[in-house]
Parts: C-alpha cells; structure tokens; sequence
C-alpha cells in the first residue's frame, strides 16, 4: 500500500513561530516512516514556503534554512503549469502552526480551496478559537460557565477613555485582566489593580486588538484538559499548571523555568469529571473538531470552575500539556499522531458527502 503523504507545516507569521519550530520538532521526529511519507514545510516569518528532503527533512530550523520554495494554489489538484517553485502535494495535511495565520481559520481555508484534509479544528471552530469576545458569546450560549466580562472596540477607548473606565469599575472588580481579543502565548495581556493600572493595561492590549476584553481576575488554580475526537469527542485526564509568576504570562510559558506542572492535576473524582464534562461542551460550543485544549480556571475557595478559553491547535513540544495529558490517559505520543491523522481523514470523508450544487 503507498504510504500516505503527511504535510507537515510549521512556523508562520505569528509571534509563536519559534514554539511551533520546537514542537513541529519532535512531531517529524516522532510520526512513523512506515506508514507516511513526510513532506515538511516550513513557513518563515515574511510568509514564505520551504520544504526538503533528505536528512534535512527532520529539522525545521533546516528546512527553513536549505528549504526549496513549494506553492499550494488553491485550487483541487492544479495541472501543475511551470512555476517558480513546486507544488506541494499531500493526502494530509498537520498544520503545527500557532496564533495567527495558522490557528486562525486561514490555513485551514486555504487547505479546504485545495481539497487538502487537515489535521484539527476547521475554519470557524479555529477562528472562534482565536477570538475571545466570540468564543465567550458561544460559551454563554451553551451555559458554560465564565467569568464576567467587558469587551470594548480600540476606536471606543481612544475615543472615550473615560467612559470605558467608568464602565469597568461599575461592572467588575479589581484586579481585572485586561486582553487583546484576538492574540495567544499571553501577549498584551495585564492585570490591573486599580485605575492607573487599568489605563495601562487598555493602552498596551489596543496596541494588538482592535478588540479589547476586559474580564474579572479571580484568584484560581489552573487546569487544562486535552479533548480529542470529531463527533464524539474525548476528554483526558485534567492537568494542571502552577506558574512560578504572577500569571501564567509570556515569561512563565516560555521564557523561565519556574512553571511546574502536575499531571495529572490532583482533583476530587466529581471535579475531574467536571472538568471533562465542560471540556468537551466547550468544544462542541466553537463546533471544534480534531484536538483542543480547553483551560480552565477553578476558584482556590469553594469549588467554582469557569472555562478560560479554547486552543484548536495547543502546543505540541514533548513537554506540553496536550501530549503529556493523553500520554497519562494512555494513548502515548506516537499513537497520539496516528489518532489525529485519522481524524483528519475521518472529517474528510464525512464532508466529501456533502453537495455543494443543487
Ligand atoms: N480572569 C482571570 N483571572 C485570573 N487569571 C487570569 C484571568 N484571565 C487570564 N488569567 C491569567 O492569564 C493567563 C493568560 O490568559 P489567557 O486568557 O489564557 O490568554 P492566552 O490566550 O494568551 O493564553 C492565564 O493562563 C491566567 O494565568
Ligand atoms: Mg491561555
């Protein structure tokens, strides 16, 4: 049987390239040669594509170094006319690409125009993944529980500064976080504890967003939940993080050592289930699909859980959350990819059903 061609893409023009090189390292080193043939592309900051062969073919750093240019147009299996560079050609596609231009919806579209199945969430579950003010909107309708909330427009805080201040202190507490609506990896995202802080906090997200969330600091453990599946999704074991930080911000997710992480998290058999129970509401509410990590944050007095947001494509290094939560559940790393490839291909089908003229 011919192997199946797997894409691997990685990089891209996010601020999380780098987290995406470490984890598409340990995915071209850990997928299994009997069974795909690998094609790695590396996407670099400006947006251009690489890929290679040979022993280059296991190190993103070299693909994006040696790498020859390939193009995907986004047509279904193009004639293939001469180009500058060669199209690229995959029976599946793994997008290990975070934040934007890669966990937002817009890979995922380009690989839907090409017929290429992808590997995760489609193009609205990855979009509203991206988005907290929507993906919140979704989470409310489903009766999943979250903090309170503000959301403002960049144009209104420039413009009325005050009021948007005024609007804050009415309706929450202090501290408040205060987030660009649209980034990952904990960019342009403070905490406030009073009205300068919060004049801050505004003007450091509006330079990300031109929306801005504003949403109530609770004083909460941290836990995370790996879900996998299309129709019927699985939830694993909850993990949990303890930040050597304040928050769980830039520096503690990449920068320092302090981060520890227990996993699986110590929680009492109600709340564990609990916390599967609404990890896997909240991927039906965004309609995911794939993969996802769902975070959550659960109040250190009394028992109160609030979902803190979606990831359609977590990271993917050996040390991360998502693989680390299905190795404890039994299914370790290797496995963990032939599920997703799976999965991939699974969705595929299920849409190749679908007519699109009458
Ligand atoms: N409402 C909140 N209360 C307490 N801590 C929060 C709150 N919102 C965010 N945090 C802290 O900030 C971190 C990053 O926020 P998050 O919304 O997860 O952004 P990102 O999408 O960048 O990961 C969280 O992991 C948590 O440590
Ligand atoms: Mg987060």
């Amino acid at each position: 049987m011919a192997k199946l061609r797997v894409a691997v893409l990685f990089g891209g023009r996010s601020g999380e390239h780098e987290v995406s090189l470490v984890s598409a390292a340990s995915v071209l080193q850990s997928l299994d040669r009997r069974k795909y043939e690998i094609v790695p592309v590396g996407i670099t900051l400006e947006g251009r594509w690489l890929s290679a062969g040979g022993a280059a073919a296991r190190s993103p750093e070299r693909v994006l170094r040696e790498g020859r240019p390939v193009l995907l147009p986004p047509e279904p299996a193009p004639a293939g006319a001469a180009r500058r560079a060669e199209i690229l050609r995959a029976d599946v596609a793994l997008p290990i690409l975070h934040g934007t231009f890669g966990e937002d919806g817009t890979i995922q579209g380009l690989l839907e125009l090409c017929g290429i199945p992808y590997v995760g969430a489609g193009v609205l579950a990855s979009a509203v993944g991206m988005d907290k003010e929507i993906m919140k909107r979704l989470f409310v309708q489903a009766g999943l529980p979250i903090v309170p909330w503000l959301s403002f427009r960049r144009r209104q805080w420039r413009r009325a500064p005050e009021s948007v201040l005024a609007a804050v202190v009415r309706r929450l507490d202090y501290p408040v976080f205060v987030k660009p609506a649209n980034l990952g990896s904990s960019v342009g995202i403070s905490k406030a504890r009073d009205r300068e802080q919060l004049r801050r906090a505004l003007q450091l997200a509006a330079r990300y967003d031109t929306k801005l969330i504003v949403e109530q600091g609770v004083d909460a453990r941290e836990i995370e939940c790996s879900v996998l599946g299309n129709d019927d999704p699985r939830a694993s074991l909850p993990g949990e993080i303890l930040p050597g930080r304040e928050f769980y911000d830039y520096e503690a997710k990449y920068l320092e050592t302090g981060t520890q992480y227990r996993i699986p998290a110590p929680l009492a058999p109600g709340l564990r289930r609990r916390v599967q129970q609404l990890a896997i509401g909240a991927f039906r509410a965004v309609d995911c699909s794939g993969l996802a990590r769902v975070d959550f944050l659960l109040a250190r007095r009394g028992a109160q859980l609030w979902v803190n947001e979606i990831n359609t494509m977590p990271g993917f290094t050996p040390i991360s959350m998502f693989p680390k939560l299905w190795a404890v559940s039994g299914l370790p790393y290797p496995r963990l990819l032939d599920r997703m490839i799976a999965l991939a291909l699974e969705r595929a089908r299920e849409r190749a059903h679908n007519r699109y003229q009458r």
